[in-house]
């Protein structure tokens, strides 16, 4: 039955209606608030290319996530942003149990003990040279000697008390790698977050800012996926299920939707995506210049992602999307 007795614009007359037949909303609990730890004291260092967005000290960070849970948001993932003269090639500071990370684990359990505290497990940000692994003699990124180092770092994490470790590196075989030192660690219970697809993006600009880590020569491209590929997502995230892991998770999320659709389709596993910092940087930038409504394109933007087919989106918007939520505003979905 077409026009005139099809009329959809019947149910969006109010936002009664349109709120009684939305098909997907946004909840505090589909969101992963993402800290950047430093040394020091009360250090909250604001991230130029990120506002809103701050480096914290240990104190500070586990302030934060009590601020964080309140708000109902269940988890917060977590990255070291080491003082450069802790930094080695290997990475070592990575599996340091006094380490940055390992110490904010332990503080935030304490200040907020029913948050879920991930721990990224990445070495980009302890490696004097920036690359998410150790380097051959001709500059390449050596895939097998690096997995040793990121188990290393895994069980660091998982043995300071991490509700999950989330390897970003897009190493082969670090799945399996961490899964086995964990295993044999008494540690089988803590879940993997793998970062399966994730694409060499400019988007990531703002968050090397904010861990200085940017790669001091090359690029990630030897390692991360390339852009033009989704096939080759499905086998990623496959291959880590396989390995594994127990939540999937697509990067980039705004500019990749149709991958995170199609995993979700084709694995039906916790999915989560990464509204990275690009993404968050550009709607700042633009909200900054009045060009755009923030709040409305917050909302937006993540609320596209879950209707991929997310179940968790990991973004720089989380408090401010769970406070939107909480003040019933109107652009609250
Ligand atoms: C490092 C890592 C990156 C991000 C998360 N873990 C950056 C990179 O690969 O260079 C990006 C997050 C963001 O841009 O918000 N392995
Ligand atoms: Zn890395």
């Amino acid at each position: 039955m077409s026009f005139p007795a099809s009329r959809l614009r019947r149910l969006r007359r109010s936002e009664a209606w349109r709120r009684a037949v939305r098909e997907t909303g946004l909840s505090p609990a589909d969101l992963v608030y993402p800290l950047f730890i430093v040394e020091g004291d009360d250090v909250r260092n604001p991230v130029a290319s990120m506002p809103g967005v701050e480096q914290l000290s240990v104190g500070q960070a586990s302030r934060e996530a009590a601020e964080v849970y309140e708000l109902g948001i269940p988890a917060v993932i977590v990255f070291g942003v080491p003082d450069d003269e802790q930094k080695d090639a290997e990475g070592r500071a990575g599996y340091d149990p006094g380490g940055l990370v390992p110490r904010a684990i332990s503080a935030i359990r304490a200040e907020a003990p029913d948050l879920l505290v991930w721990a990224d497990v990445c070495l980009c940000e302890y490696t004097s040279h920036g690359h998410c692994g150790v380097l051959g003699p001709g500059g390449e990124i050596l895939n097998d000697e690096t997995l040793d180092l990121l188990a290393m770092v895994a069980l660091t994490y998982a043995r300071a008390g991490a509700d999950a470790v989330a390897p970003s590196d897009m190493m082969d075989g670090r799945v399996v790698a961490i899964r086995e030192i964990l295993d044999d660690n008494r540690l089988s219970h803590v879940p993997i977050v793998a970062y399966a697809a994730k694409y060499a993006s400019a988007y990531y600009g703002p968050f090397r800012d904010a861990a200085h880590s940017t790669p001091a020569f090359g690029d990630r491209r030897g390692y991360q996926m390339d852009p033009g590929n989704s096939e080759e997502a499905l086998r990623e995230v496959e291959l880590d299920i396989q390995e594994g892991a127990d939540i999937v998770m697509v990067k980039p999320a705004g500019p990749y939707l149709d991958i995170i659709q199609r995993v979700k389709e084709t694995f039906k596993m916790p999915t989560a995506a990464y509204q990275v910092s690009g993404e968050y940087a550009l709607i700042k930038a633009a909200a900054e210049k009045g060009w755009v409504d923030e709040e409305r394109l917050m909302m937006e933007s993540v609320l596209g992602i879950k209707r991929a087919g997310a179940d968790l989106v990991l973004t720089y918007f989380a408090k401010d999307v769970a406070r939107a939520l909480r003040e019933g505003s109107e652009n609250s979905v």
